[in-house]
């Protein structure tokens, strides 16, 4: 692949290929945290959204592998001046960057612009779309919590309709053959769902029962674009994920979240924290690796591609 742009194009040997290569990452990044595997290219972060884990662990992942490293500050570029989004790509394409990483709230923005460029494209998240690498550290999370990535019986909660990571995490979980369950009111589940295989509840208690695996996520009020919010105090109630709805959960069930974090709106704060249930700092860890093997795939392809031509 030149891209990473979504799972949707990836084959389950795609995906198992990137995670191996994350789990040397994650040795790397506890022991050395430097290699020189991108050595003389050069990183271009963009980020036209607000992004705290993704963009900071794109950074360490570049810096890590002896990348040129540079963060576009959006708030202070030229497309504050009117520029589009593709005349600022081409702008920065014509200082011959090699891996350009891109997030924005427009879904399909992030593959238009890999349309226009020659370097490697890397989606950071494009507004409902995809969220291809927040997708692998989870998978890699899981992996390493519960030894395998089939056959697992995952749920994800929350506000499915308005989340890049529900849809990029509903195509890799099943790519991998794991039995999903997606719990949500039924404003928050988008419709025609069932086509991706998946079982729909919008009762708690019904869809934990017994999953190995529970993801929540946060309620993105910035993509409701006027419809129906539900109050947070009734949303925690209902969907809220405390200890005592884990315990329909299987008792060595894992709780994700992929962060931002909204305690007391879709998890209990003390939950979140407890390392014997809750795998999100682990998630973050994974991420940089993820980024990291993810790169060095693209990199590798980049220069065969450019020794070929
Ligand atoms: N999970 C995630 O994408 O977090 P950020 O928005 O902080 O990057």
């Amino acid at each position: 692949h030149r891209h990473l742009l979504g799972i949707e194009p990836l084959a389950p040997m795609d995906i198992t290929t990137l995670l191996d290569l994350a789990d040397d990452y994650v040795t790397l990044n506890r022991t050395a945290k430097h290699s020189e595997t991108l050595a003389g290219l050069t990183q271009i972060n963009m980020f036209f959204e607000n992004s705290t884990r993704t963009q900071a662990s794109f950074e360490i992942a570049g810096k890590r592998l002896g990348a040129d490293v540079m963060n576009m500050a959006m708030q202070a570029s030229s497309i504050k001046k009117g520029e589009t989004l593709i005349d600022t790509a081409m702008t920065l394409n014509a200082m011959h960057p090699d891996l350009l990483v891109v997030r924005h709230p427009q879904s399909g923005a992030v593959d238009l612009l890999a349309q226009k460029v020659n370097c490697a494209v890397l989606n950071a998240g494009d507004g409902r779309h995809e969220h291809p690498t927040q997708a692998l550290l989870d998978a890699l999370t899981i992996r390493r919590a519960k030894g395998r990535l089939h056959r697992l019986s995952i749920a994800i909660c929350g506000d499915i309709a308005h989340s890049r990571v529900a849809r990029s995490n509903i195509m890799l979980l099943g790519k991998m053959e794991n039995r999903i369950r997606l719990i949500a009111p039924p404003t928050l589940m988008p419709s025609g769902i069932k086509e991706f295989g998946v079982e729909v509840f919008d009762n708690m208690a019904e869809g934990l029962k017994d999953v190995d695996v529970v993801m929540m996520l946060r309620l993105q009020k910035e993509r409701m674009d006027g419809g129906f919010i539900p109050s947070e105090r009734e949303y925690y109630h209902r969907f809220g994920l405390d200890s005592e709805k884990l315990a329909h959960a299987k008792p060595d069930a894992i709780v994700m979240h992929p962060g931002p974090m909204n305690r007391g709106v879709e998890i209990d704060g003390t939950l979140a924290d407890d390392i014997n249930r809750s795998v999100i700092q682990e998630q973050v860890e994974m991420g940089v690796a993820v980024r990291m093997a993810a790169m060095d795939l693209l990199a590798q392809n980049l220069r065969a591609e450019r020794a070929a031509a």
